[in-house]
């Protein structure tokens, strides 16, 4: 939504250059599709962006089937509050119609929103109900990760909280009862209290232990000085990047003039970069990808350590030149080039 509004172009420009997942910040949310935002909020908005993002090598994370408390549901389903079994089947009707809607267009679906502080639905149906929503977004769309999401897990710097209990009592509940859990997300909201990197190890140590992907999903930090919430971001990404559960981070909007606090982490409202954007663009953009230039042996073999991701490589010889596209995962077997 916000791509329609003053600074579009430039905001489309930066999207494409610094990063490879995006997620709206409420276009797929059940509120503004039920209308209660007022017109425009569409699926087929949606699918637009996401085609625009696929154009540009961007995959897209789906946020949120539900959140499940009767201020972030629609007043439609408040209305239901006295008939609960219409109320239920109507949540899980949304779930299947909205996973459908975007079938095979989602790399991540966040099923479940902040279920420690947004519980209304499980007061009312117990919590049997999420692998409801979990199975049916399954259903509808078998290929999408599915995720659960909540905040206060890193911010708030360390210790353990009600909320760091109840988050992994939950994901516990959620594999032992058998949904179709793929990962696990993790918000990243900083405001005061900034976590180091050894508490975000612990906290990360302790989720890793499901065996699921951590994602972070909406980091930013909303502190005054921008020094240190320049220091803060480099810390925060490279603590993050060396984690082996993490697949990746997400940012919750990387320029004033369209974030929720008006202090978004990279770009000031004229455009200009703070030092966290220069902190990111250093680590994201030069120091974690892999640029060089060798020669093979004898043989024709070169081998080299990289960051994971896509790379082009270009191979010469005998006056003979290709270039393949390959991406490099964990466990990648050998690229071979023949030039022929
Ligand atoms: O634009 C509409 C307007 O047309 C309407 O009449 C009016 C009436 O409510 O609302 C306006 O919409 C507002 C919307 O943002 C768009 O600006 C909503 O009121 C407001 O509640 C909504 O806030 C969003 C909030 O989630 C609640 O959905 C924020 O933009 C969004 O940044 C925030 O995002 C959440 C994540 O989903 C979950 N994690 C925390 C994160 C920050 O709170």
């Amino acid at each position: 939504q916000t791509l329609n509004g003053p600074g579009n172009e430039r905001y489309k420009e930066l999207t494409a250059e610094l990063f490879n997942t995006a997620v709206f910040e409420n276009t797929l949310k059940w509120q503004p599709l039920a209308g209660d935002w007022g017109g425009g909020w569409t699926v087929d908005v949606a699918s637009k962006g996401v085609d625009w993002l696929h154009q540009h090598d961007i995959q897209v994370r789906g946020h949120v089937l539900v959140w499940p408390s009767w201020r972030n549901l629609p007043r439609s389903a408040k209305t239901l509050e006295k008939e609960p079994a219409k109320l239920r089947a109507a949540v899980n009707a949304h779930v299947s119609e909205l996973a459908l809607a975007m079938r095979g267009k989602l790399a991540h679906w966040d099923v479940l929103n902040e279920p420690f502080d947004n519980h209304d639905l499980m007061d009312l149906f117990g919590d049997d109900v999420m692998l409801e929503w979990f199975k049916g977004a399954r259903a509808a769309d078998p290929n999408v990760k599915l995720f659960i999401n909540d905040y206060a897990i890193l911010s708030g710097g360390a210790g353990d909280t009600p909320h760091r209990d109840h988050y992994e009592k939950t994901i516990k509940f959620l594999i032992d009862k058998g949904a179709p859990l793929d990962g696990i997300g993790m918000q990243g909201h900083f405001g005061g209290a900034l976590t180091g990197p050894e508490d975000l190890l612990k906290v990360l140590d302790r989720f890793a232990k499901f065996g699921k992907q951590i994602w972070i999903t909406e980091y930013d930090v909303d502190i005054d000085d921008e020094a240190i919430a320049g220091q803060f971001t480099r810390d925060f990404y490279t603590t993050l990047f060396s984690h082996p559960a993490v697949g990746g981070i997400l940012m919750w909007g990387f320029w004033d003039g369209a974030h929720w606090h008006r202090n978004a982490p990279l770009y000031r409202k004229d455009w200009s970069l703070k030092p966290a954007g220069e902190a990111y663009r250093e680590l994201v953009l030069k120091t974690w990808r892999s640029n060089e230039q060798a020669k093979t042996d004898a043989a024709g073999n070169y081998k080299t350590r990289a960051f994971l991701g896509k790379y082009a490589i270009k191979v010469t010889a005998g006056g003979k030149t290709k270039t393949v596209e390959v991406e490099l995962g964990v466990g990648s077997a050998p690229v071979v080039v023949k030039l022929e």
